[in-house]
């Protein structure tokens, strides 16, 4: 046998024997996302986006294949520890991503942080993930519940609106992304005279829709998403509620859900950090390639998909696909700058994007860019020590 051969092969055996990968190991990630229940198609569209960069690099991130491993979360926090732990323990996976819901990425943070495995969001808000549970390896490609939330809160004050009444299920996301909207809203002069509540996924919207009407607020704010978001938008459209008292909402409320929202949905305002017909060739390119691989229209969950295989791609390339180097492999994720179909965004400090947030309208099945509501908008980051 060749000696340069031998050699090799012999370090690469010397590498696994010493419980090191070698360039030849492919990297696992595992998908931690919803693939049952309100937040299924959330999942799948991660994936997709995800898988989309990784397809379009020949298979490849940093030169090293990469294999996948893939858990249910099923948006349920009780289970999510147990589901965290497959990946990280079972499957020894490099890089964790995931995942839709806030109380269970709050439990996946935290058995990341407890195994030193990086972790990159790709979509769940929790304000505390890049607040005081932020760390060396944690990372978010989507947004703070607090960001969408804010930016609508200048907008609807701009268009004369004084008083708020706001509506969502209880849970961290519902509960921030008003949160944001109020901190918005009032700054700007408005203010929410009532929070209405109901549990997590449930649907039963009626009696909330009375006591709007009862209240008589001058604009409702929502937080719905996936399979919830479709039916308040039905029901909301069915009360008859929207000629006297608008609904807003973060984006989420419209997206990937106008094929079954249909006329209920046409005209909404909403802001999120993604739009449709933003017309860059950038964007326009990644919506090209989605069409083809997947025969349907990307949303901000493919965008938010994508974007963590783009952030991994920056890392491994820094550290010549040895992940193994995790320090350099993290520096240089936080570093990055990310050419997203949503426009270029960097990471904060404690590793949340900082982008710009649109203001969008629904006409017919696309969330049309109205405007930027507000640009470069960065997460205070509030209780992060990085
Ligand atoms: C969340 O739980 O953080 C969450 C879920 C669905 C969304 C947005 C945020 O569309």
């Amino acid at each position: 046998m060749h000696h340069a051969l031998t050699r090799a092969l012999a370090a690469g055996m010397l590498a696994l024997a010493a419980g090191g990968a070698s360039a030849a190991d492919k990297i696992k990630v595992g998908f931690m996302l919803p693939y049952s229940g309100t937040y299924a198609a959330l999942g799948a569209a991660i994936e997709n986006g995800f898988k989309l960069y990784v397809a379009e690099q020949g298979g490849k991130l940093g030169g090293r294949e990469i294999e996948y491993f893939k858990v249910d979360d099923e948006s349920n926090p009780a289970k999510a520890s147990e589901n965290a732990n497959r990946l990280i323990k079972r499957d020894q996976v490099d890089v964790l991503i995931g995942t839709v819901h806030s109380g269970v990425a709050m439990a996946l943070a935290k058995a990341a942080k407890g195994s030193d495995t990086t972790l990159i969001v790709t979509n769940a808000g929790a304000d505390a993930i890049t607040g005081p549970m932020c760390g060396p390896g944690i990372f978010r490609t989507s947004f703070s519940n607090w960001q969408p939330g804010y930016a609508m809160g200048p907008v609807a004050a701009a268009k004369g609106h004084k008083t708020a009444v706001t509506i969502t299920w209880k849970y961290a996301a519902g509960e921030e992304q008003i949160g944001g909207f109020r901190e918005g809203f009032e700054k700007a002069g408005g203010k929410v005279v009532k929070e209405l509540t109901l549990p997590f996924p449930n649907v039963e919207f009626q009696s909330l829709l009375t006591e709007i009407a009862a209240l008589k607020p001058d604009m409702v704010f929502a937080f719905f998403a996936g399979g919830g978001a479709v039916k308040f938008v039905q029901d909301y459209h069915a009360s008859g509620l929207q000629k006297s008292i608008p609904l807003y909402g973060t984006g989420f409320l419209t997206d990937g859900t106008l094929p079954a929202q249909g006329e209920a949905a046409q005209g909404l305002l909403t802001t999120l950090h993604y739009a449709d017909g933003l017309d860059t060739p950038r964007d326009n390119a990644f919506r090209a390639d989605y069409r083809k691989a997947y025969n349907m229209q990307p949303d901000v969950y493919a965008v938010q998909g994508y974007d963590a295989a783009q952030l991994m791609q920056v890392g491994l390339q820094a550290v010549q696909g040895d992940i193994a180097n995790k320090t350099a492999f993290r520096d240089a994720m936080r570093g990055a700058t990310i050419d997203s179909p949503r426009g270029k965004f960097t990471l904060s400090p404690s590793g949340n994007p900082v982008q710009d947030l649109y203001l969008r309208q629904v006409a017919g099945q696309e969330n049309k860019v109205v405007d930027v509501a507000v640009r470069q908008l960065a997460d205070p980051a509030r209780g992060c020590k990085l």
